[in-house]
């Protein structure tokens, strides 16, 4: 694996399964009385947070005490940012303290791969502008292989019940909708999940689908009922009002009639088809309630599986990997 973790196109196959494994057998600690690992007992964890974020923050921060790092939550809020400081002196200044990881999430695109030049320990991407965030397609990854290939040592209630472990997620066919444009969770699914093995079609307006969409390693599509009925997963994405600076569609009601999904659009799915959403929701915009909370929604999984996979990713980063996991 690469010393960071900036772009999920820095993931090999080999790298990509290898966390999902690894995040497999970390999920065994999960069912034991005390939860926690020893691996990373001595390292220190920099949570640098610039942006708003419930899950990531906390799962990262979850995920690094369950290894028994040393865990500094930092966000920009609060912080000396506000009276003008930059990246790169918050960053100096935590190197000063003695940080080996650096998580970071911030909302231009690019800063993470910056902050590598200037400090001497891992850096994770945690999600940066309309970038990437190749976490949270680890850890759709984990979870579309989980319910739709079997049910490994990570649990799982659907798929054939075969053992996921060592395998990718070749011919599954996923559909990502929606805000496309604006989405870093997008451009790092569409990465990840094509070097697994994925057949990835996105779908948005014309007004929110990218320019150079013909270059990304997936198909694309304005056809969102053509593209479900011939889906294994369906990921819908959140309308990003806060990074629009325009109008993209006429209205929030044609935006829902065009590409929401509700229960009569969820019918067109194949039976076995799972529904995704990396949250947070726009419940009723992108997503009706009724199919948020329906068995087949995985986003509470998303949630839960996303501490594991952030074990496994700082894990592995960290050296933990000559120390034997359990
Ligand atoms: N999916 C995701 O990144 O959520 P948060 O913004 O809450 O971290």
């Amino acid at each position: 694996m690469n010393r960071h973790l900036i772009s999920a196109g820095d993931l090999s196959r080999d790298d990509a399964v290898l966390i999902l494994d690894t995040a497999a057998e970390l999920a065994r600690v999960e069912g034991r009385p005390i939860r926690k690992l020893p691996t990373l007992r001595g390292l220190t964890v920099v949570n640098l947070f610039y942006e708003d974020s419930t899950r990531t923050r906390t799962s990262f921060e979850a995920a690094a005490k369950r290894l028994s790092a040393d865990v500094i939550n930092f966000s920009a809020k609060g912080s000396s940012v506000a009276k003008g400081e930059s990246l790169k002196d918050t960053a100096l200044t935590l190197e000063a303290m003695g940080t080996d990881a650096v998580v970071i999430r911030h909302p231009a695109s690019g800063a993470p791969r910056r902050l590598t030049g200037w400090v001497s320990g891992r850096v994770i991407n945690a999600g940066d502008g309309t970038h990437e965030h190749p976490t949270q397609a680890l850890l759709d990854a984990f979870t579309m292989r989980q319910r739709l290939i079997g049910n490994g040592p990570g649990g799982g209630a659907g798929g054939p019940g075969g053992d996921p472990r060592g395998q990718g997620l070749d011919g599954i066919r996923v559909t990502i909708v929606g805000d496309v444009l604006h989405s870093r969770v997008a451009r790092s699914n569409v990465l990840l999940l094509s070097t697994l093995g994925a057949q990835v079609t996105v779908v948005a307006p014309p007004t929110l689908m990218p320019l150079a969409v013909e270059t990304w390693p997936c198909r694309s599509s304005y056809d969102l009922d053509g593209e479900l009925r011939k889906s294994d997963v369906v990921m819908m994405l959140r309308v990003q009002q806060e990074r629009m600076t325009a109008a993209y569609f006429p209205s929030v009601r044609e935006y829902r009639r065009r590409y929401g999904l509700d229960a009569s659009r969820m019918a067109l799915l194949p039976e076995h088809a799972i529904v995704m959403h990396p949250g947070p929701m726009n419940r009723g915009v992108e997503i009706a309630a009724e199919v948020a909370d329906s068995s087949r929604s995985t986003i509470v999984a998303q949630v839960a599986n996303g501490v594991t996979v952030r074990m496994a990713v700082l894990y592995l980063m960290l050296g933990g990997a000559t120390e034997g996991a359990a």
